[in-house]
């Protein structure tokens, strides 16, 4: 690990989801101030750290909603999701790009499915599987995956301290450690594909201070599936 910059105070944007409420928790097991953004509905998820932290409610693709909550941050950790058909992911990704404070370390979270570059291959099974799910979640308006590529896109185009972790399948369970990485879907490295949510948030928030994955897109996979325990690829 190395690190130029200290962290004081994170941003968790999306806090109220699964994969928000780990990233909070870890984010405070380390002694950061923390900032969540959730909509305003859910901040009731947020209970149980109601008196640790400042809840910022509101719709994350708001940029005036991104603007208040990341001012002052170190670190802005966001959960990228595909839900809904309102330009969400890309809106919340462009929020942060814009607003967070210059230098400041941003860490984002999607899947498999989003592609660094032409080195990812995907089997045509995954291909088929994910193009059902784009198709159908369009049509009944509950998901968009193509806005989470765009959102991907548009952070990898930004000369901003960015960092994208795309995840496995995701599954609960007591932490197994730090999952390992590669720059490319494909590798074998990753044939499990099975991670613990809580060991994706361990990811994220060790990346908040390690600056050799700034401008990475780690393909992340749980550490007892692996084939090997190296982490990152030539
Ligand atoms: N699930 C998987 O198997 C899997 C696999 C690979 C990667 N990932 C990645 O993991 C991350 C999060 O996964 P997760 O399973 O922890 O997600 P999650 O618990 O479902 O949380 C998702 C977040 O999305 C918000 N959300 C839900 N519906 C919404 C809507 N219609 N409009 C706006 N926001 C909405 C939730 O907010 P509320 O609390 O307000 O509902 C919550 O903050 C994502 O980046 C995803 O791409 C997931």
């Amino acid at each position: 690990m190395s690190s130029t910059e200290r962290i004081r105070k994170v941003c968790v944007i999306g806090a109220s989801g699964k994969l928000g409420g780990y990233l909070v928790r870890l984010a405070l097991h380390h002694g950061y101030e923390v900032v969540g953004v959730c909509r305003e509905r859910s901040v009731g998820k947020l209970a149980e750290f109601a008196d640790r932290i400042t809840i910022v409610p509101g719709d994350t693709n708001d940029p005036e909603v991104i603007r208040r909550a990341v001012a002052g941050c170190d670190g802005v950790l966001t959960v990228l999701v595909p839900w809904g058909v309102r330009q969400y992911s890309s809106g919340t990704a462009q929020a942060v790009l814009d607003h967070a404070d210059p230098g400041a370390r941003l860490v984002f979270s999607c899947g498999w499915h989003v592609p660094r570059d032409e080195k990812d291959r995907y089997t045509r099974t995954f291909r088929a599987s994910a193009r059902i799910v784009t198709l159908l979640g369009r049509a009944l308006r509950v998901i968009d995956i193509d806005d989470q590529v765009m959102a991907a896109r548009r952070i990898f185009a930004s000369d901003r301290r960015w960092t994208v972790v795309r995840a496995s399948d995701l599954e609960e369970g007591e932490s197994q450690g730090l999952p390992v990485w590669t720059r490319h879907v494909g590798d074998p490295l990753l044939k499990s594909n099975l991670t613990r949510r809580v060991d994706f948030a361990l990811f994220m928030v060790e990346a908040l201070t390690d600056d050799t994955l700034v401008h990475e897109a780690p393909a992340i996979v749980g550490r007892p599936g692996s084939l090997s325990g190296r982490t990152g690829e030539g």
